[in-house]
């Protein structure tokens, strides 16, 4: 056998270079610092190969052995922090193999034999979204719980509704927290999508050609647990689709955090004052000693940004690479685990926030139906009496107009205020006021009952709904 290259240990690589790297060039190229978070993938991988060089008879059973045994050990060993990367070490598929040879001797770089770190590198980062993506959908999963749970218990409680952040019509709590639930919801499908889009084995494909050994890599897929083995070596080595599905949903559940942050430092501001925080999850001021901030919510909205950078990082690196393995594709791994450790702060935390709100549900109320906001009841009225909605939508429109003016709500006039605002043709000021005076925000709540509606029982469905989806995220997330 000849000997393994005269390189220094760890190099995979150098038997046609003269001379040694820039230190420059080094610098530039190491990649240990981001892809060390690899290693117990390629651990596993590496066992895995392991096995199906022994069955082809390229790995002798007595250096199985001794490559089993080591592996074994360095599985703990990288667990615990015992092993690390030394500064010379290029990336984590060189620590790996070091470490094996200086355990086993020089037939631990057996493990190399037909294949590349095209393959090796796409395999481990296939296995560790497919690990990210059920973490992340079980941290989403309780924030989904904590939102289901505070919208149960204010199914009637209602509040102000908005649009354009100006008062609408009154709508219940429960639906506004509802509609998180399904966004996040959406969100646990996208987690999915982008597990499944990363199961399918990439090795065997080698650097880009295929190997050049009998490998059965279905028996690999096996071992590592994917479902289904890549179809064409060339896109297997080039395609990340499944690291931007992933960013993608990141960035969605990013954008979905942003806007529940916002509907609740909006809420707990003194201006709203629909909620309260609890202690252990604001923040104070240093100089305001008065000052509870929602820190936790405008840290959520702040992540996002990261969040969206990083779907729009991947998307650009790739746009412009030929086909098969570039050097450029290194850099997709940061842009991914960013954004992962940036979710599993933000969403306990976003739960924790959720869990503890306190809502003031008489304040809430007390605004409902404030600023107009039944109008839209008096134009449903109109309808129901007979009048075309444009009608009804235009007399109703003047109502408030007239009701403005003498400074009261639209539901507070009078049959005298409503004197000479009517046509013929419209119901009589006493029947207007009379039906005025009955309006109030449950009612207007009450009366939407189509099934997306606010009213309590279309709500009570939805949050149903929602209960049974949450049961197949929390599924997904802990697989039996
Ligand atoms: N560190 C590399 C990466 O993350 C591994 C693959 C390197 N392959 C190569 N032919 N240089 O992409």
């Amino acid at each position: 056998m000849i000997a393994v290259a005269a390189n220094e240990a760890g190099k995979l690589w150098g038997g046609r270079f003269q001379g040694g790297l820039a230190p420059e060039t080094f610098a530039l190229s190491v990649s240990t610092a981001v892809d060390w978070r690899l290693a117990l993938y390629d651990l596993s991988q590496t066992k895995a190969y392991a096995a199906e060089l022994t069955r082809l008879g390229v790995i002798k059973p007595v250096q199985a052995e001794a490559i089993e045994r080591a592996i074994g050990q360095m599985q703990e060993q990288i667990a615990s922090g015992a092993i690390v990367p030394a500064a010379t070490d290029e990336d984590v598929h060189s620590v790996i193999e070091r470490e094996l040879v200086a355990r086993v001797g020089e037939f631990g770089s057996l493990v190399r034999t037909g294949r590349s770190r095209n393959d090796q590198v796409a395999t481990d980062f296939r296995l560790y979204c497919r690990g990210a993506a059920r973490e992340i959908a079980g941290q989403l999963a309780n924030l989904v719980a904590a939102l289901i749970a505070q919208a149960n218990k204010h199914v009637d409680s209602v509040m102000p509704g908005y649009t354009h952040l100006q008062r609408a019509q009154p709508v219940s709590l429960a639906q506004v927290l509802g509609r998180h639930v399904i966004s996040f919801l959406r969100d646990g499908v996208r987690l999915q999508a982008a597990e499944a889009s990363a199961d399918e084995l990439p090795l065997g494909s080698a650097a880009l050609a295929g190997s050049g050994f009998d490998l059965d890599v279905n028996r690999l897929a096996g071992l590592l647990g994917f479902s289904k083995v890549a179809s064409n070596s060339v896109d297997a080595v080039t395609s990340r689709d499944f690291a931007v599905d992933l960013a993608y949903a990141n960035a969605m559940i990013g954008v979905h955090l942003s806007q529940l942050a916002e509907d609740i430092i909006l809420w707990v501001s003194a201006e709203f004052g629909f909620a309260k925080l609890d202690d252990a999850f604001s923040t104070g001021s240093s100089i305001m000693p008065q000052k509870k901030n929602p820190d936790v919510a405008e840290l959520a909205r702040g992540k996002s940004a990261g969040l969206i950078g990083d779907l729009t990082s991947l998307l650009v690196l790739l746009k412009g690479l030929p086909s098969a393995y570039n050097r450029d594709l290194q850099e997709d791994k940061q842009a991914v685990f960013s954004g992962v450790d940036s979710l599993l702060v933000t969403l306990p935390a976003m739960s924790g926030l959720v869990r503890t709100l306190e809502f003031d549900v008489p304040a809430m109320a007390a605004h409902a139906g404030a600023n107009h906001s039944l109008a839209t009841e008096l134009a449903d009225w109109f309808v129901g009496a007979g009048v075309s909605f444009a009608n009804a939508h235009a007399v109703t429109g003047r109502l408030v107009q007239r009701a403005e003016s003498r400074g009261k709500d639209v539901t507070g006039l009078t049959a005298a205020d409503l004197e000479g605002a009517l046509e013929p043709d419209m119901p009589r000021a006493t029947e207007v006021a009379k039906a005025l005076a009955k309006f109030s925000a449950k009612s207007a709540v009450a009366a939407r009952k189509t099934p997306s509606g606010t009213s309590a029982s279309s709500v009570r469905a939805q949050l149903a709904a929602s209960e049974m989806a949450l049961r197949d995220l929390q599924a997904f997330a802990s697989p039996a």
